[in-house]
């Protein structure tokens, strides 16, 4: 399902509009405190991924019960990626599935998480390990959000929007063209690259909606970059660990990239992070529960050149080994 996206730079009348039309809002509560207006009557859970859990769920679930909500209703989350995640899983679940509006609030959520469905929660120390595939009926970005995000969140969804720039030559060369100006947050250089990730993760995800194929390249840097969230117990943002997790899969596999784009990578990545210093162990425990993952062979979303990217997949044991020569490498690059 081609879900409707409306953006601009400040939209607040049609997210009133849409908002009017929802049933129930949930926010979190640092949205809520910076956005009162926007979220009267809100069902407010805590903010931040703790909160991506089945408490928070089945409260948003008991919420939606006792407020009546019948199936023809909608249900909006107004936040960022943990709001989207957890809203759109009580969404498909409520009577089997009701349509949800996405409003979202971070750079992370405009330029990935509010498109193409994927909802969940983490559970048992796995992230994402509870979820669903249910498209939102309609996206409203307003960039006006942006201007009370922490820096922290800035570096978060940047690391989305340069995974996501790795898919095409077109964004990749965009990226490196606007590399110094998203640095320096130059709004009209965030606002164009935050449209082409759309543009992209929209197309993709409706060549491939439930990641049978095209869908799991989205996934780069994500297979070490969740095994080390998890591992760290989720102490940086998720953007930072995609970053870590695509300088250090492309550490682990960097004999069969472009040694040009290699490089290039690496030092992008480094303007943003440092690499991780998480322990062997921990990460390969962790990979082995990521759902891209066939039989034992772990998967990882490798980027080989500009607009391509290969499914690799590695033995448990050259796992290891490999996580631990990339660390070396990471050392010295
Ligand atoms: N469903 C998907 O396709 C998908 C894709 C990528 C990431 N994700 C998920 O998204 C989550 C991360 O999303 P996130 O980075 O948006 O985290 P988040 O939702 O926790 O937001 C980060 C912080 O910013 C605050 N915040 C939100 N909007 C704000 C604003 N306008 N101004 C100031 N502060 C604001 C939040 O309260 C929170 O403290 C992870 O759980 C990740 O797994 C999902």
């Amino acid at each position: 399902m081609t879900t409707n996206v409306m953006y601009g730079k400040n939209i607040v009348g049609d997210i009133e509009n849409a908002l009017s039309l929802c049933a129930m809002v949930v926010t979190d509560e640092n949205v809520a405190r910076l956005y009162p207006e926007l979220s009267k009557n809100a069902f407010i859970i805590p903010a931040g991924e703790k909160s991506k859990n089945q408490q928070t769920l089945f409260s948003i679930l008991e919420t939606m019960g006792a407020r009546g909500l019948k199936r023809t209703d909608k249900i909006a989350a107004l936040g960022g990626g943990v709001v989207g995640d957890v809203v759109g899983l009580a969404a498909s679940l409520y009577m089997r599935g009701i349509a949800w509006v996405v409003i979202p609030t971070t750079l992370l959520a405009m330029v990935d998480s509010c498109i193409g469905g994927k909802t969940a929660i983490d559970y048992g120390g796995v992230k994402n390990l509870i979820g669903t595939f249910h498209a939102p009926e309609s996206v409203i970005i307003s960039y006006h959000f942006l201007e009370t995000l922490y820096e922290e969140d800035w570096l978060c969804g940047y690391g989305e929007m340069i995974k996501t720039c790795l898919l095409t030559e077109k964004s990749y060369s965009m990226l490196i063209d606007n590399l110094d100006n998203i640095i320096a947050y130059d709004r009209d250089a965030v606002y164009a690259l935050i449209e082409k990730c759309i543009e992209i993760k929209q197309a993709v995800v409706d060549a491939d909606p439930k990641e049978n194929g095209l869908r799991k390249n989205l996934n780069i840097g994500h297979t070490v970059g969740h095994a080390l969230e998890a591992a760290d117990g989720y102490k940086s943002t998720h953007g930072e660990y995609v970053l870590k997790g695509i300088m250090t899969e492309c550490a682990m596999c960097k004999d069969i990239i472009d040694k040009d784009f290699y490089n290039q990578i690496i030092s992008i990545c480094k303007r943003f992070v440092t690499p991780p210093r998480t322990s062997t162990k921990s990460v390969k425990e962790r990979a082995l529960h990521d759902k891209k993952n066939e039989g034992d062979m772990i998967t990882i979303m490798l980027p080989t050149a500009a607009g391509e990217v290969s499914n690799v997949r590695i033995a448990q044991s050259d796992f290891i080994e490999r996580y631990d020569g990339a660390i070396k490498e990471l050392k010295k690059v």
